[in-house]
């Protein structure tokens, strides 16, 4: 139905260098960690794990990054699973561990330019003595976090342009001073602070009052500013910056609300770098904020990966303006709705970028955003300054909102220009016209078709040497599983998997009384899972292989399932839940510490069984149970566990 015909509102803008520049342009950002959403990334196979590098960090081919950041893994559960810490206990040492590593090198390969930020969520439990803060002792957990920067630099020649202090949690004053003290102790005079990844205030406040903070801090850094900031932060004088934002999911409306932050970050909220949780939707869709990523690649079996609207809502900014720009002061908000921001190189390039998307179609995830209107427009700019010289603009377009959403990141002819120029903006569009004639809608062969998880899957874990210190997909939701060799003679167990922390770690969410890793498909029903277990503590050791496990991530202390348990007392279990509050079934084993055992668990229907070393050692009716779920393994506390010849039929 057409829409009734009206006049078309008109309004004019000034392009000009001429006045005083606005702030310095700091970039765009995607966050890996905070955590493990890039965990099922490391196990794609070539060339597809290159493919969707290239579309996330390859200068002028897809959303080509500015800035990468990262989680320091801190060996807890931090939204999607854990990382690991590179010192798991008082004394140990080890920078390659998890896969944040890599991914920098990765970024770096393509865009050395691409600048890096640390931030820990988590810490490994023997920074808190006993406590559930990191603070017990700040010296401490300052020079853990700048063996971190030292051992990116020493292991893998990445330097850290940007740490963190400790994710959405109250900043403490004297820890960000001796964190600035040991870092420059260090020579790392260079590495910058962001304070403190939560809100405005009271970190601004801080600044104002307390000169050592005010020197110590390069960046406020603040999450789902909803493009708003507060007065208190831009008296400061510092960089302010969205350092998490996004977090929706990566369709088009998704896209859309991204193309609107992207510009009016800044616009309402002079925030000079945008930064999305998460980089790439790498986890189990089940787990939590599903595809809430830049782009979809959680089929590492299949090969099949998704580059969807965000990828090219980041490319309209990030092919065309680079960190050191600077923002014009004369545009902003459109007199019809809709925001446009400009910048400039200094050198005579000029980009701009338009967004007129609807309230409708670019909602935010987590906050209200008050009603607007934008409607159909024509307007005109009069380019003045250094700009008057420009004869022709590059112009790139990308229409969102209503479906059908055919035209995304699409080069229109160049805009011949004399002083001036009009465009007529209907809703939901986003342009960028520019000076730079490097953009490119790069593009790799189709993906694989998308595939469920194989439904027969073994590991042995007989890998000497991984790049990886997981094995592909196994996803930690409390512990860390980690490749392991055993160096006494174990016969056929000489490499197992290993359940590797021996003490609950500082949490930053939730993390359960018992370790887990989860594996598989979410829909799993019927299932037989055999695994060899390797009970390593004393007394209170227990050991368990489970089956349509329903919860994850920060709700995994209730996950429901089936679990068989056995323990070093010589009983077994089969509980309903990872707590083991709802015993189903209990008995002697005869199983004993160090020793070797073979557990199946065969779930059909309403009905499972277990075997123990082929003995038959329990038949249960399953009632009120998850129908289906992924397969897991696990540990009744903290405490070390092995694991090997790994095997499922679903
Ligand atoms: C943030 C948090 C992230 C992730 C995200 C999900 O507040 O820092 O780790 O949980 O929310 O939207
Ligand atoms: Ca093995």
């Amino acid at each position: 139905e057409p829409a009734p015909t009206r006049p078309h509102k008109t309004a004019s803008y000034i392009l000009d260098d001429a006045p005083e520049l606005g702030r310095l342009f700091d970039g765009i950002g995607g966050m890996s960690g905070g955590g493990a959403a890039s965990r099922l990334l490391v196990n794609y196979p070539e060339p597809h794990r290159s493919e969707i590098l290239d579309y996330l960090f390859k200068p002028n081919f897809g959303a080509s990054l500015h800035i990468l950041k990262v989680g320091i893994g801190g060996d807890g559960q931090t939204t999607d699973g854990t990382e690991p810490s590179h010192m798991h206990y008082k004394g140990d040492e080890n920078y390659f561990r998890g896969y944040e590593w890599w991914l920098m090198k990765e970024a770096k390969k393509r865009n050395p330019n691409i600048k890096l930020i640390g931030l820990p969520w988590s810490f490994p439990g023997w920074l808190g003595s006993g406590r559930s803060d990191p603070y017990a002792n700040m010296t401490m957990t300052a020079l853990y976090v700048v063996s971190w920067i030292l051992g990116a630099k020493k292991h893998h020649n990445l330097d850290i342009d940007y740490i963190g202090i400790w994710n959405e949690k109250e900043p403490y004053k004297t820890y960000i001073k001796i964190l600035r003290e040991k870092l420059n102790e260090k020579d790392l005079n260079g590495v910058k602070i962001i304070a403190n990844d939560d809100h405005w205030d009271p970190i601004s406040n801080y600044l104002g009052l307390d000169p050592r903070i005010q020197n110590a801090i390069d960046v406020i850094g603040v999450h789902y500013p909803g493009t708003h900031t507060l007065q208190d932060a831009l008296k400061t004088n510092k960089a302010i910056w969205s350092t998490e934002d996004c977090s929706i999911f990566n369709h088009e409306d998704g896209g859309g609300f991204w193309a609107r932050i992207l510009n009016q970050n800044y616009v309402n909220g002079q925030m000079t770098s945008t930064i999305a949780w998460n980089l790439v939707s790498s986890y189990y869709p089940q787990l939590l904020f599903e595809r809430d990523g830049l782009l979809t690649a959680k089929e590492p079996w299949s090969g099949h990966y998704a580059v969807e609207a965000p990828i090219w809502i980041t490319a309209h900014t990030t092919q065309f303006a680079q960190p050191g720009w600077r923002y014009l002061k004369t545009v902003g908000h459109l007199f019809n709705g809709g925001s446009c921001v400009a910048l400039t190189d200094g050198l005579g390039n000029l980009t701009v970028i338009i967004e007129t998307m609807s309230h409708q179609y670019s909602q935010c995830h987590k906050t209200n955003v008050s009603f607007y209107q934008v409607s159909e427009q024509v307007i005109t700019f009069f380019l003045q300054g250094t700009f008057k010289e420009l004869t022709m603009l590059q112009v790139w377009y990308s229409k969102l909102g209503k479906k059908p959403w055919n035209e995304i990141f699409q080069q229109l002819p160049p805009l011949k220009i004399n002083g001036a120029f009009s465009l007529r903006l209907d809703l939901d569009e986003v342009y960028t016209l520019t000076t730079i004639t490097t953009g490119q809608k790069g593009s790799h062969p189709t993906p694989p078709e998308s595939r469920p998880f194989p439904s027969n899957f073994e590991d042995n874990f007989n890998v000497g040497n991984s790049p990886f210190s997981a094995a592909p997909h196994f996803a930690d939701q409390t512990g860390v599983f980690e490749y392991f060799t055993n160096d006494q003679n174990m016969a056929g167990h000489g490499f197992t998997l290993r359940q590797v922390l021996n003490q609950r770690p500082i949490s930053w969410g939730e993390d359960a009384d018992q370790t887990i890793s989860i594996i598989g498909d979410h829909n799993w029903r019927d299932i037989k899972i055999t695994c060899d277990v390797y009970m390593e503590a004393t007394m209170t050791g227990g050991i368990f292989i489970a089956g349509r496990v329903n919860k994850p991530g920060s709700f995994i202390q209730s996950a429901q399932g089936v679990f068989f348990w056995i323990f070093a007392n010589g009983s077994y279990a089969v509980t309903s839940d990872l707590e083991t509050k709802m015993v189903m079934k209990t008995g002697s084993s005869g199983a004993k510490l160090e020793n070797w055992y073979t557990l199946i668990l065969n779930i059909r229907d309403s009905s499972a069984y277990g075997m123990l070393n082929n003995r038959v050692l329990w038949k249960a009716q399953l009632k009120h149970l998850p129908r289906n779920g992924w397969a897991a393994i696990g540990t009744h506390s903290f405490e070390f566990g092995q694991f090997d010849n790994f095997h499922i039929q679903a």
